[in-house]
């Protein structure tokens, strides 16, 4: 799989991916599962400076669940440090790539959660792509907080119940100021959503690979972008509808 194969008119403005199989990846060769975590920072930059160049607008990387919190403490306490060291580098200014986090990010330890802000400010003006990062994230617990949101502002007399849409919705989201993703990457084998981004993938190309995050190559992932090109979007219509709206 080379440049060649994809189609660079036709780049996805979104991909979000759920960086799985570190621990399986690091066990399997006898190493303790950080390990694994540690060469997944590996393959976030390559991954990142990739989509960069290919012309994303948005990359958007589950890095960390609502559900993680139950892992053991140490796992934990190593997922929090590599986040906190992985964010020193100088990847964003160099490659002009804005930095973004979704998730609970007030749960994070205090140090973790000073530098995802300071990253963010910093980065704030760069304009070639932006990388989000879901931490302490799952989409119920976005949904849940997006829901809170919206009836405080009808209890406030701000928001009339009969006017909420699913724009509102949206509009509520951690995600607002995205669009929804175009095409879902999960690495790892694992043929499940696990509580990422289920409003904003209603209608998004899902592309499951039994690759461990850590060895996914930039070839892994042109052949997923390749595999999204493949296909026909039809929103609910017939072929023939959908043939005729993406005509240019
Ligand atoms: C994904 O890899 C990273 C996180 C969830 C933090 P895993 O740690 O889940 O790796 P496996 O699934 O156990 O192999
Ligand atoms: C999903 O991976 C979360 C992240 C990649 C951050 P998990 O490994 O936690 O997912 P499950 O629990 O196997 O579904
Ligand atoms: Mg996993």
């Amino acid at each position: 799989m080379t440049e060649q194969d994809i189609d660079m008119q036709r780049i996805p403005r979104h991909v979000a991916i759920i960086m799985d199989g570190n621990g399986r990846w690091a066990t399997g060769r006898g190493l303790p599962r950080t390990a694994g975590h540690q060469a997944g920072v590996e393959t976030v930059k390559r991954i990142t400076e990739e989509a960069a160049r290919l012309g994303l607008d948005y990359l958007t990387l589950y890095a960390f669940s609502t559900e993680n919190w139950r892992r053991p403490d140490d796992e934990v306490s190593a997922l929090m440090a590599l986040v906190l060291s992985s964010l020193q580098d100088d990847l964003f200014m160099r490659n002009n790539i804005r930095f973004r986090t979704i998730g609970d990010i007030d749960k994070l330890p205090e140090a973790v959660r000073k530098r995802l802000r300071q990253c963010e400010s910093e980065t704030a003006a760069n304009d070639r792509m932006t990388l989000v990062v879901a931490l302490s994230y799952s989409s119920r617990w976005e949904m849940t907080e997006a829901a809170r949101r919206i009836a405080r502002e009808v209890a406030e007399g701000k928001l009339a119940p009969d006017s909420i849409s699913e724009d509102t919705i949206t509009a509520h989201l951690n995600t607002a100021f995205m669009p929804d993703p175009e095409l879902l990457i999960r690495t790892g084998g694992e043929l499940r959503l696990s509580n990422y981004l289920l409003w904003q993938c209603a209608y998004t190309e899902l592309y499951f690979t039994p690759v461990y995050w850590p060895d996914f190559s930039v070839d892994d992932f042109h052949r997923a972008i390749a595999s999204y090109q493949g296909r026909q979007r039809r929103f609910g219509k017939t072929e023939e509808q959908a043939a005729r709206d993406n005509r240019p």
